[in-house]
């Protein structure tokens, strides 16, 4: 091992010697409470640097979410409207690379090597600058909180939250790692447990800065954007500062953009059907699934339910953010089995 690299792994490991830590669900590595957050312990040290290093510009763009959230589809979008001037549709970079790739995280930026060089290269990229990151508000480097760049979250009803993260977790553990039980997970997930998490306090950071500076940060949630995308789609335009004329909009540049982005079309693409991203461990096909809201359904039992329902009241309750669920959601939950359940979801 090199010695710069030798001198970072001791440096990460000395970052977590006085922190509470807990097991992952499907990860070698432990989660540790660093600075207030769940934070998976190959991201400690990538997080700290990219704190101490980071420096925004006013054009950026910053994609956040919590995991499992719809975040490779906001990239998406996001990436897709705030070049529509730039890209053709028929010949779009997000037809040939993956929205992690065009759009990488800001946690990851400074993985290895030489820092300044790393810090020139960010500095000299093509403006506006759209990054991705999982890291809460309160955590993000100062000069992403304090600059007018723009921040677009995204999160999801933790009901489907858990399913998404529950069936990942599943699917990218390594072989000869046993992963925690449903069960396990569950309880995990319900004691804010998971990389990120707590999804609660997560989720109110971006929420309460959006409410406060809605020029600034602009929440949405995976189930509207899902309801009705042509709206929101309209908004993050406006929102980043280059809104769709009337002539585009005729066009049929939203619906364009829309149809690249959507589940179908992205999950059939073949550059995110095969291959790896990251340090290479992670199939890009495993960030596609069904896409769907309401899932939740296939596998909560009635007491799952009730748990869930009373920690998301707990936890939200006075912040205005809330996921309402239609009375029956819940009733179907109660009456049908599993197998039935889907057929009958809407
Ligand atoms: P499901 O597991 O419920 O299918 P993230 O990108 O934050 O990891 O979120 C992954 C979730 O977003 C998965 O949900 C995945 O299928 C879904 N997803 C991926 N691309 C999508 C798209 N273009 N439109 C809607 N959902 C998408």
């Amino acid at each position: 091992m090199a010695s710069t690299d030798m001198q970072k792994e001791n440096d990460g490991e000395k970052l977590t010697l006085s922190l509470q830590k807990e097991k992952s669900w499907a990860q070698p590595y432990p989660l540790y409470l660093f600075q207030d957050f769940w934070c998976p312990g190959i991201h400690i040290q990538a997080v700290d640097l990219f704190q101490q290093h980071f420096r925004a510009k006013q054009s950026d763009v910053v994609v956040a979410s919590f995991p499992k959230s719809g975040t490779i589809w906001i990239k998406a979008l996001a990436f897709a409207i705030s070049n529509h001037q730039r890209f053709s549709l028929e010949n779009h970079p997000l037809l040939t690379s993956n929205p992690h790739e065009l759009v990488p995280f800001l946690e990851f930026t400074f993985g290895g090597g030489d820092i300044q060089a790393q810090i020139l290269h960010l500095d000299n990229l093509a403006e506006p600058r759209i990054f991705g990151t999982h890291t809460p508000f309160p955590s993000l480097p100062t000069s992403t909180k304090e600059s007018n760049c723009k921040i677009i979250y995204i999160c999801r009803d933790p009901f489907d939250n858990f399913v998404s993260a529950w069936t990942y977790f599943n699917k990218v553990k390594p072989l000869s790692l046993t992963a925690v039980t449903q069960d396990e997970a569950f309880e995990m997930y319900c004691n804010g447990v998971i990389d990120y998490g707590p999804w609660w306090s997560h989720m109110l950071g971006y929420w309460n800065e959006s409410v406060a500076r809605p020029d600034k940060v602009m929440f949405l949630k995976y189930e509207d954007l899902k309801e009705n995308t042509s709206f929101h789609v309209k908004k993050i335009g406006e929102f980043l500062g280059c809104p769709f004329t009337e002539e585009e909009e005729k066009n049929g540049v939203i619906e364009g953009i829309i149809k690249l982005c959507s589940f179908e079309k992205m999950k059939d693409l073949e550059v995110n059907k095969s291959g790896v991203i990251g340090r290479g461990s992670i199939e890009k096909k495993n960030f596609f699934r069904k896409g769907e809201k309401g899932d939740w359904v296939n596998y909560f039992t009635p007491p799952m339910v009730e748990k869930l329902s009373k920690v998301v009241e707990e936890k939200l309750s006075g912040s205005g953010l809330s996921f309402k669920k239609k009375f029956w959601d819940c009733w179907l939950v109660r009456v049908l089995p599993p197998t039935q359940r889907q057929s009958l979801w809407f």
